[in-house]
């Protein structure tokens, strides 16, 4: 198992976001957490990497206390977690290259020819050979998703948490990013968490998925069953196009 949720509580003043949430995930494997905004997706994740600590209940990731861990060793974990954030986060002082070297030089002892070469091979991973040199400013939104999933993907992370990774893109480039999800998730050991909005993420990358409402997960399973629920669960999934 490489994450672990235990009955993870957490409040932001009198506002109890999440209520409880269990939650596995193995080698391998790819969830997809849906929820309307606000539900406490995000919250989620940042639990995860350890952004945020829980309240209560359990949080192991990798084998970590992840709600006890000193803030050194969630360096440490966050190396091995990557978080892939909703609007792509570049930074924008920094051109494409330097934009994806940016973990290896901050976490490795890589030398200068082989971070090259590691940035080079992540961003024909991602279909953008030889953009090192663009600047942010230069980039689509796809594109920018892009180079943000080559920065998150270069340190050859073991969980990968996407937060809304189709946000602000046109339905077509949505897909093509939810593809190459889909590849990166394929035949490896990564296990990969996928929050969003967008049905068409979760019938693209197949599955399981899991329905957050109110800081509980009202509905695990296919997502063709999820279309059969009563209730906003169902409402939900079907007026994403998924039918019984
Ligand atoms: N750092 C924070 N401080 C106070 N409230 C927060 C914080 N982060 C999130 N929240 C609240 O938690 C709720 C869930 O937020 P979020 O997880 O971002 O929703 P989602 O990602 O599902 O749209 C929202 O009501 C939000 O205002
Ligand atoms: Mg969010």
């Amino acid at each position: 198992m490489l994450v672990q949720l235990r009955g993870v509580t957490r409040r932001f003043g009198s506002r109890e976001v999440l209520k409880g949430i269990d939650l596995d995930l193995c080698e391998g494997e790819t969830l997809v957490v849906l929820g309307q905004s606000g539900s406490g997706k995000s919250v989620l994740l940042k639990h995860i990497n350890g952004l945020l600590r829980p309240d209560s209940g359990g949080v192991t990731v990798l084998g970590c206390d992840v709600g006890r861990l000193p803030e050194r060793d969630l360096v440490e974990l966050r190396r091995r977690v990557s978080y892939i954030f909703q609007m792509g986060a570049l930074f924008d002082s920094l051109n494409v290259g330097e934009n994806v070297a940016f973990p290896l030089r901050e976490h490795t002892t890589l030398g200068e020819g082989e971070v090259r070469e590691r940035v080079a091979a992540y961003l024909g991973r991602v279909g953008l050979a030889g953009t090192e040199r663009l600047t942010t400013a230069e980039l689509s939104g796809g594109m920018r998703k892009r180079v943000a999933l080559a920065r998150g993907l270069v340190l050859e992370p073991a969980v990968i948490l996407y937060d809304e990774p189709t946000a602000g893109l046109d339905p077509l480039t949505g897909l093509a990013i939810t593809r190459l999800i889909r590849e990166i998730s394929e035949g490896g050991e990564t296990a990969s968490l996928v929050v969003t909005h967008d049905l068409a993420v979760a019938r693209e990358l197949g599955g399981k998925v899991a329905f957050l409402r109110d800081g509980r997960f009202v509905f695990r399973g296919e997502l063709e069953q999820a279309a059969c629920e009563d209730g906003l669960v169902g409402e939900f999934v079907r007026a994403g196009g998924v039918r019984d």
